[in-house]
């Protein structure tokens, strides 16, 4: 059996088929889903995909929802760039293909946040268009089966990795074979402990016969990942925390956060607020990891007594507790604000 039989012939018995975005071609629904899997497991991605579809059911409502409205729905998710892009690819269908999703592979790989692989997967799935694929699990499966040396983001291993993915195709057939090496690298070619003794290609995995699958795919070269730190202030007065928006683009760009402090975080509360803080604790600290440096957060938690003026600040808003969490603030100050002493 050849390489695309093999799997296609497994997807059939052992892949995922009750997933919710299988169960349509249309291409909006499919592209979601394929933005919101980037960088984040199916598991995690149910859910929100479920109410992202229930709030914004086809490109013109997606289009017509402003991008914090997008956000909401998009915090907790992380890679928020995702959230936006999707806002701005939505409303370019309106503008420029009369609000029908895009036939031509072009036209789809020209829309913000899609790459090639995303739009060879949105060209399978949704048309059964003849394209490869090559996203992270993918690229996986292929430096193990065939034993590529190199760091699959170098350039030069990289383009051998897309010519192999483009040798493979089968004929017809390729939802399922898409769908297949997916599902592949998803649950049986993990990056820890692969499940070789359940795999259809065991019998030619050079990584596996040469005893190698855990050295390949070879990891990138790492630099230590620089580190920052930041104080955040929980302002809090009453049951209201004061969120300031987060500058786009850059990190957490377009979502609620807590100030930060540089310096005096008395001084900084004076600044945003009018009052200095009738008190001031330290939280428990942690690290959060960016995909390009590390951050040593410090909370502090500043509670105001008395009166305090309506945000002034442009950017600022008081917010009630429950309401800033279901509101688009990243995951990060999610955990502080749940955390807080009542
Ligand atoms: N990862 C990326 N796209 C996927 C899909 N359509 N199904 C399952 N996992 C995926």
């Amino acid at each position: 059996m050849s390489f695309s039989a093999k799997l296609t012939d497994w997807q059939r018995r052992h892949g995922r088929h009750h997933l919710p975005w299988q169960a349509s071609r249309d291409p909006y629904r499919i592209w979601v889903s394929e933005i919101m899997l980037q960088q984040t497991q199916v598991a995690t991605v149910i859910p929100y995909y479920e109410r992202f579809m229930a709030r914004f059911p086809d490109v013109a409502a997606l289009a017509a929802a402003s991008e914090e409205e997008v956000l909401t729905c998009w915090a907790g998710l992380g890679y928020y760039a995702r959230g936006r892009n999707l806002h701005r690819a939505a409303r370019r269908i309106m503008e420029r293909h009369g609000g029908i999703f895009p036939r031509s592979f072009d036209d789809i790989v020209g829309l913000p946040g899609i790459g090639r692989s995303t739009a060879a997967a949105i060209g399978a799935f949704a048309y059964g268009e003849r394209r490869a694929i090559l996203d992270g699990n993918v690229r996986r499966v292929l430096a193990r089966v065939f034993a590529v040396d190199g760091w699959p983001g170098d350039k030069t291993v990289e383009s051998r990795l897309w010519r192999l993915s483009e040798s493979l195709l089968p004929e017809t057939g390729i939802e399922t074979y898409t769908q297949a090496l997916m599902d592949l690298g998803a649950t049986i070619c993990t990056r820890g402990k692969p499940r070789c003794a359940q795999c259809p290609l065991a019998a030619d995995c050079l990584a596996l016969r040469e005893n190698r699958t855990a050295s390949l795919p070879a990891p990138r070269p790492r630099k230590a990942l620089p580190e920052r730190s930041a104080t955040l202030m929980v302002i809090r007065h009453g049951r209201d925390v004061l969120l300031v928006r987060r500058p786009a683009p850059g990190i957490w760009g377009g979502l609620w956060s807590l100030p930060e402090a540089e310096g005096d975080s008395a001084a900084a509360c004076l600044r945003l607020t009018g009052q200095v803080p009738a008190s001031i604790e330290e939280l428990q600290g942690f690290t959060h990891t960016f995909t390009h440096f590390r951050l040593s957060i410090l909370p502090l938690l500043l509670s105001l007594d008395g009166r305090v003026s309506a945000a002034s600040e442009p950017g600022t808003v008081w917010m009630d507790h429950a309401d800033a969490l279901g509101a688009a603030i990243p995951k990060p100050v999610k955990a502080i604000l749940e955390k807080l002493p009542a």
